[in-house]
């Protein structure tokens, strides 16, 4: 099994590069029958993320008795194109966060029960917001604070790691479009996120993808949730600039 996967990728390396093209929304390299499933939401099997979110919404959580409804009002109108623009600096702490910090850290101020990253509960609240931002571009707003942690996250992305000592950008940029274990290598975009994968039977976060990636190179990847993954996602962001929120995605 490893010795086939290495030779698979063997193979890509000597395969022809491709120069950099437009972004393009990793739907577009999947199958019409997995397209079909996110485009409905009924038969979208993530989209229960989203009434779930809802739920949580509307409930009261902490000693104060408060909801996030309580302070923000209907989710629709206050979260309308929040998730586009996300990474950002939080002016409470300073520090770049991305919605699922965010949501831990507004847990938090209510003194509720932390949640875990990755949890149903940030999933849900993620999707729920994202969602009020679907078919809406990605749009970062990189202010020149902003520009180091964006450095940072494009150092991350471009970096050789693990065993197999590979970039981010030599699978989605040089061989978008090849096929890799049943697998066509789309652009890794991060537009569809939070995702539901077919091959996870659930659904997952941007970390929990960036992770699956980075053990699939025999890397050690840095924690969901992590400074550096949240790096890695502002410049994904950018880079993948334009391309609309499809949340809840489904993939392969
Ligand atoms: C060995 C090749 C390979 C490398 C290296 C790799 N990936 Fe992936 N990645 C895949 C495959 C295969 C998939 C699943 C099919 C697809 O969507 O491309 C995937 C999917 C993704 C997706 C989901 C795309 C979508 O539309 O849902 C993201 C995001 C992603 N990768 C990010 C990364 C990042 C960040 C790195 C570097 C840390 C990385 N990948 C390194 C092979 C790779
Ligand atoms: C006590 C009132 C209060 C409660 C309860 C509350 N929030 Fe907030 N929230 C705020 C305020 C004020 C801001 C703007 C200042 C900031 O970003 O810290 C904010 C900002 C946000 C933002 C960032 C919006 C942006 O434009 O960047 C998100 C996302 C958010 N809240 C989600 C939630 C969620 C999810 C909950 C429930 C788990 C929640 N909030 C509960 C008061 C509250």
């Amino acid at each position: 099994m490893r010795r086939r996967c290495l030779s698979a990728l063997l193979a890509l390396a000597f395969c022809q590069t491709v120069v950099a093209e437009e972004p393009r929304s990793g739907y577009t390299y999947m199958e019409p029958a997995t397209q079909a499933m996110q485009d409905d939401d009924f038969l979208n099997p993530g989209f229960f993320l989203v009434d779930e979110g809802l739920r949580l919404w509307r409930q009261p959580m902490g000693p104060a008795g408060q909801s996030c409804a309580d302070c923000h009002g209907p989710v629709e109108r206050e979260m309308n194109g929040v998730a586009a623009r996300y990474p950002v600096l939080d002016a409470g702490t300073g520090k770049l966060v991305n919605l699922e910090r965010k949501i831990q850290l507004e847990t938090a101020r209510m003194g509720a029960e932390p949640l875990a990253y990755e949890s149903p509960e940030i999933l849900s609240l993620t999707t729920l917001i994202s969602y009020q931002s679907r078919n809406m571009p990605m749009q970062p707003e990189i202010t020149p604070q902003l520009q180091p942690f964006l450095d940072r996250g494009r150092k991350i992305y471009e970096q050789r790691r693990g065993q197999l000592n590979l970039s981010c950008p030599q699978c989605h940029v040089d061989h978008a479009g090849d096929k890799l274990r049943g697998d066509v290598i789309s652009q890794g975009q991060v537009n569809a996120f939070p995702i539901y994968r077919l091959l996870w039977g659930e659904p997952g976060s941007r970390h929990r993808m960036f992770e699956w990636c980075m053990q699939s190179i025999r890397a050690r990847p840095f924690e969901r949730g992590s400074d550096e993954f949240i790096e890695l996602e502002l410049y994904l962001v950018q880079r993948g600039a334009g391309l609309v929120i499809e949340a809840p995605g489904v993939r392969r």
